[in-house]
């Protein structure tokens, strides 16, 4: 067996890539509570003059969320996006087909662009590519982003905003690869959609981005042919190239559970690999970056979800209560996002208010922090700047389905400007702390601000809106002395050892 004793070697000049801050992004779709009941009550004690609530404002600001994808997500492969702008009163309630409930359509592009202004965040607007296509998709943009003087931009004017939104970043459809996806495409016909909407689009607004759709996950038959045959096909108007993922321990194995972010890489690896294997067909000097714009833990809430009433407004769908390991995984997640910050420009976690979400609200009630929240934040808020080679050696185990597992992740993030590093590290150990020793000497004349840890004895402790069983805390047994640091990783935890000069 080896020796548990896990050892780090980081150097500024040791670079991946500058990272990108919208990988921590969310998304908030039209479905269960995340609008209605999350970010928007206009009969709560916390509602703004918007009916947006403050209190759930405020955590998103915390996160230091930068772009929210939205409206859907499978919503919006039937949407009408005309249904929620203009007077709320006189918007039509409609049949919402993905999750088979009732869209009031009090919340629309309009007011989803002035909430994500207050909470600092840049709006990534996906389109309708399921039911319906280039028509709808190039008024819309027309409308968002023209700034007036034609039919659809002098709509959004006469509807109060006359200033175009200038939305920069938009989703051609979503999963299309779904068979569950209204309107589902093979990849021919879908990347055939995509290039012909993204050109419409491209006319109305050159300075925009396009994100193709890629799998829904690597269990699809289809990945990765998916995205090689989009990606032939709409090459030249395509961006970037998104991928969804989510995991969940239905089996009750947690080795086996906290390895899942290893098929995350692979994920991106095979992707990275497809678009490079394209454009070198294509003879281009184009790179296609990946979004993963839909990823976390996702499981706990399926059994409920299937006794939920059709056709009601807001139920409590997917609302998953993530408990301490999920935290982990999230975290261990987060570091395979920062491990590839040369290509994965984009993210999104799904979602960010009560749909499997870090953000919980009750209904004329409180808002809180789930276990996810903390690595999430502190990914966010810490990993800004440029992430580092990690040169790393420790101990590995095999599960289920994955043989060599690192039980120690890390990524590391050198804020040049602050004069920062940010270690975050994952200890996937069941039963023991894992020491580590690291080689900072390259970072001169550094100090150590703190050791933060994220850990439980429970793996399946959770937190509630009165108790916050799973939260940070200060680990004080960091040492760091000429350049060399010791550290005693807890079982199963994540930590963030920040230094500054
Ligand atoms: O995030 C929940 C759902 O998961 C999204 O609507 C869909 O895109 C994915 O299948």
């Amino acid at each position: 067996m080896d020796k548990l004793k896990a050892n780090l070697i980081l150097d500024k000049n040791y670079q991946i890539a500058k990272v990108d801050e919208r990988i921590y992004g969310s998304f908030i779709e039209h479905l269960g509570r995340a609008v209605y009941g999350g970010i928007y009550q206009p009969d709560h004690v916390e509602a703004d003059e918007q009916g947006f609530r403050k209190d759930v404002i405020e955590l998103v600001k915390q996160l230091q969320v930068p772009i929210v994808r939205y409206p859907g997500g499978n919503m919006v492969s039937a949407y009408n996006w005309e249904d929620g702008v203009g007077t709320k009163e006189d918007r039509p309630r409609r049949l919402e087909l993905a999750w088979r409930t009732i869209e009031t359509n009090q919340v629309g592009t309009n007011e989803f662009a002035d909430w994500a202004k207050k909470v600092g965040a840049e709006v990534m607007m996906a389109v309708n590519l399921g039911t319906r296509g280039i028509d709808a998709a190039r008024n819309l943009i027309e409308y968002t982003n023209h700034p007036g003087g034609t039919y659809w931009s002098d709509l959004r004017r006469s509807h109060g905003y006359q200033e175009p939104h200038r939305i920069k970043t938009w989703c051609l459809g979503n999963e299309m690869d779904g068979p569950w996806q209204v309107g589902h495409k093979t990849a021919y016909e879908y990347g055939r959609i995509a290039q012909e909407t993204g050109k419409a689009m491209k006319l109305v607004d050159p300075t925009i981005e396009l994100v193709a759709c890629g799998s829904s996950s690597t269990a699809m038959q289809t990945f990765p042919e998916y995205e090689a045959t989009t990606l032939d096909v709409a090459y030249e108007q395509v961006d970037y190239i998104s991928l969804h993922q989510y995991y969940g321990n239905r089996s009750n194995d947690s080795a086996n559970y906290l390895a899942k972010n290893l098929d995350m890489d692979h994920f991106i690896k095979t992707v990275i690999a497809t678009c490079d294997y394209i454009k070198a067909k294509h003879r281009s000097k184009k790179s296609i970056q990946l979004s993963f714009d839909e990823w976390n833990v996702w499981y706990h809430s399926n059994d409920a979800d299937k006794k939920i009433e059709p056709w009601s407004i807001a139920p409590p769908q997917l609302e998953d209560h993530y408990n301490f390991e999920d935290a982990l995984l999230v975290g261990s997640m987060l570091i395979t996002f920062l491990q590839h910050a040369d290509r994965v420009k984009m993210a999104a976690m799904a979602q960010l208010v009560n749909v499997i979400a870090p953000i919980m609200t009750e209904n004329n009630g409180r808002a809180w922090k789930q276990t996810i929240f903390y690595p999430y934040m502190h990914a966010s808020v810490y990993g800004r700047g440029i992430s580092l080679k990690p040169i790393l050696t420790t101990p590995k185990y095999d599960s289920k389905d994955f043989t060599d597992v690192p039980y120690v992740d890390s990524a590391a993030v050198y804020n040049e400007e602050q004069e920062e590093l940010t270690i975050f590290l994952v200890n996937k150990h069941l039963q023991s702390t894992m020491p580590i020793d690291m080689d900072l000497r390259s970072f001169q004349g550094y100090q150590l601000i703190e050791h933060i840890e994220l850990a439980h004895d429970d793996l399946k402790a959770v937190n509630t809106v009165d108790h916050q069983a799973v939260s940070p805390q200060q680990n004080r047994n960091t040492c760091l002395s000429d350049g060399l640091l010791t550290a005693q990783l807890a079982k199963t935890s994540w930590n963030v050892i920040r230094l500054k000069k």
